[in-house]
């Protein structure tokens, strides 16, 4: 399989690369990408130094898959490009996600929509990918009508710019700003830009994604916030459900849900931290408790690294799919 990572020299893609190389994903030759500013640059791909390309001469590889991550501009005028040669664009920005011709794809939960003529198919923005994974089964056995969720959500989303920046913070160096505040010691409740109605586009995308991967009758209201962490994004989560519940039935539904780890043991200290999810695949569920201000509804806490599942780990778990079920360009060639 030839694979091209667009967006290679960032933070999204570099992890990319890692999950490439971890779930020993069938590469047989890499095309690492991205724009003319990293020409000369090279990146590590199992053990090698792989030099890095610009993007026509990537689309004259004729990559099988391409993993895109290099912002939504990007993608909106290059994904096209590298489908037209053949090539099965994954693209993690918000570029093609509420495009209706483009499935939004968490594979455990609609991996098996996947076919062979998904050119382009979108990954989910990290906050709502963790999210919907956790809601899931609950919605299947209890039906979600209504969710509250408040995000604290690591720099590290933000890509390697906010990075630099809370670190040049705490070392007290002057450095370029990717947020229009300090970032360090403050928590600043505005995640990518506003939108007309007041909501940011970081809220939006909580609200229309998870009614376009879960069931549109589901209605979402969101708070999208920056906190100075790394290793991954927090959600507290209110859901009320149609159908009443056990808190046992959910823990049972959770412990067995595909990707998810339930870690909810309060009397031991045991609930999620972006510090345990940090470096992992798995989207981590604990502080299980009924809201008793009224009924069949639950309040949950949901952690995961943002940059793993909540990007890269999605984006080649898609991959995964599309290679078992043989829907890749030279896959179907030799079937
Ligand atoms: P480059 O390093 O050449 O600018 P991050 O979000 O961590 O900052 O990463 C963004 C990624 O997207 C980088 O790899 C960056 O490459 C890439 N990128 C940004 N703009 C373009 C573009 N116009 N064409 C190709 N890659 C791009």
């Amino acid at each position: 399989m030839k694979v091209a990572v667009v967006g290679a020299t960032g933070l999204v893609g570099g992890i990319m690369l890692k999950v490439l190389e971890e779930r020993n994903f069938p590469v047989d030759g890499l095309l690492a990408v991205a724009s003319d500013r990293s020409a000369g640059k090279a990146v590590r791909f199992r053990g090698k130094d792989v030099q890095v390309i610009g993007m026509e001469a990537a689309i004259a590889a004729k990559p099988d898959i391409a993993l895109f991550s290099a912002g939504g501009s990007t993608s909106l005028e290059w994904a096209p490009r590298f489908a037209e040669v053949g090539c099965t664009v994954i693209d993690n920005s918000s570029a093609w996600r509420m495009d209706p011709t483009k499935k939004l794809v968490v594979p455990e939960i609609n991996g098996h929509l996947l076919a062979a003529d998904d050119k382009i198919i979108a990954n989910p923005n990290c906050s709502t990918i963790q999210m919907v994974l956790a809601l899931a089964p609950l919605h299947k056995a209890f039906t979600v009508e209504r969710v509250i969720v408040s995000t604290y959500q690591s720099v590290t989303g933000t890509g390697m710019k906010a990075v630099a920046q809370m670190q040049n913070e705490r070392d007290g160096v002057a450095g370029e700003m990717a947020y229009p505040f300090v970032i360090d010691r403050n928590v600043i409740p505005r995640c990518d830009v506003f939108t007309d109605n007041g909501y940011t586009k970081e809220e939006m995308k909580l609200v229309l994604e998870t009614k376009k991967i879960l069931d549109p009758a589901i209605r979402v209201t969101a708070t999208a916030v920056r906190v100075p962490v790394t290793g991954g994004h927090s959600e507290a989560v209110n859901v009320e459900f149609a159908t009443e519940f056990e808190l046992g039935q959910v823990r049972e539904l959770l412990r067995n849900a595909p990707g998810i780890v339930l870690l909810d043991e309060p009397t031991k200290d045991e609930y999620p931290m972006p510090s345990i999810a940090n470096g992992r695949d798995e989207v981590f569920v604990g502080r299980l408790r009924r809201d008793e201000t009224q009924p069949r509804t639950l309040n949950l806490w949901i952690v995961a690294d943002n940059l793993r599942k909540g990007a890269a780990t999605n984006a080649v778990q898609i991959a995964e799919v599309l290679v078992s079920k043989g829907l890749l360009r030279r896959e179907r060639v030799m079937h």
